[in-house]
């Protein structure tokens, strides 16, 4: 069933940009820098897109480009709205639903997490290759199922991951792959839900990506995640604060930009020049 904030806010878009979108990229605390690599077609903040919410926490710009990165034709989100800020999944996934009906194929979600298995430390990239959804909801639930249940036994597509792994590669470095736990937050985690997330098979724990990642396979988008490790998860190290998170964030902004870069010319030499 078309959904009319959805068909509202792609208008809107229409009437500045008509590109469409190979792939999408959602940018989380860590991976800002990469928007001043797009050579962008057009820009709105998302105040001004309909069932956008305007980015409210230190280190979330709000902002839509579309444009060119390294060849591909990307829509670039900078700044993504939160579970824990209080929004519904509607919300919180309509930037998924805009980018599909775009005509997108692809999505590459990015975070920062807390590092929960052993060697993950500050400053690690990791791919994310599977996800425990501990959000205690599901962003489907309530709405239609036009296709049925959506199966989620691979998430996360193996050739993107290929994808990323070949770009780092390109810049000297090997990627790690982890399962990611999502949680509601705002807060952070206690040690004993740590340990608990740990012996559940969780790598590393984190407050978003798990709703958008599961609505974009809805929408039959294939999917990507990178987590940026900013902190080691609780009782693994000292406190956790925000502005360490963000700092740790920053630091590794111009690795992330670089990665994300090189995932982009994989990205047009394999999916789109077709070869394998
Ligand atoms: N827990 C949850 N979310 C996070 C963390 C964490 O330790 N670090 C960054 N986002």
């Amino acid at each position: 069933m078309p959904n009319p904030l959805v068909q509202e806010c792609i208008a809107r878009i229409r009437q500045r940009c008509p590109q469409v979108p190979d792939l999408g990229i959602v940018l989380g605390s860590g991976f800002a820098e990469v928007s001043s690599q797009v050579d962008v077609a057009a820009d709105w903040s998302y105040g001004d897109l309909p069932g956008f919410a305007k980015a409210s926490v230190p280190g979330h710009a709000g902002r839509l480009l579309l444009g060119r990165l390294a060849g591909v034709a990307v829509a670039v989100f900078a700044g993504r709205a939160h579970y824990y800020e209080g929004h519904g999944f509607d919300l919180i996934t309509h930037p998924v639903r805009v980018l599909s009906e775009l005509g997108a194929r692809s999505l590459l979600l990015t975070n920062a997490a807390g590092g929960i298995r052993s060697g993950l430390k500050p400053g690690d990239l990791v791919v994310i290759q599977d996800h425990l959804n501990w959000m205690g909801t599901n962003p489907l639930r309530g709405g239609a199922l036009p296709e049925g249940f959506v199966d989620l036994t691979e998430v996360y597509d193996a050739g993107l991951r290929q994808m990323l792994h070949a770009a780092a590669a390109t810049l000297g470095c090997v990627l790690p792959e982890g399962v990611y736990a999502a949680v509601s937050g705002p807060s952070y985690e206690t040690p004993a839900e740590i340990r608990a997330l740990a012996r559940l098979g969780a790598d590393l724990v984190g407050m978003s990506t798990v709703p958008e990642a599961i609505v974009a396979r809805q929408c039959g988008l294939k999917v990507a995640a990178l987590s940026c490790v900013t902190n080691l998860a609780a009782g693994l190290g000292g406190r956790i604060s925000h502005t360490e998170v963000l700092a740790h964030g920053r630091r590794l902004g111009p690795l992330a930009a670089s990665l994300l870069n090189a995932f982009c010319q994989q990205y047009s030499r394999t999916v789109l020049s077709g070869q394998p």
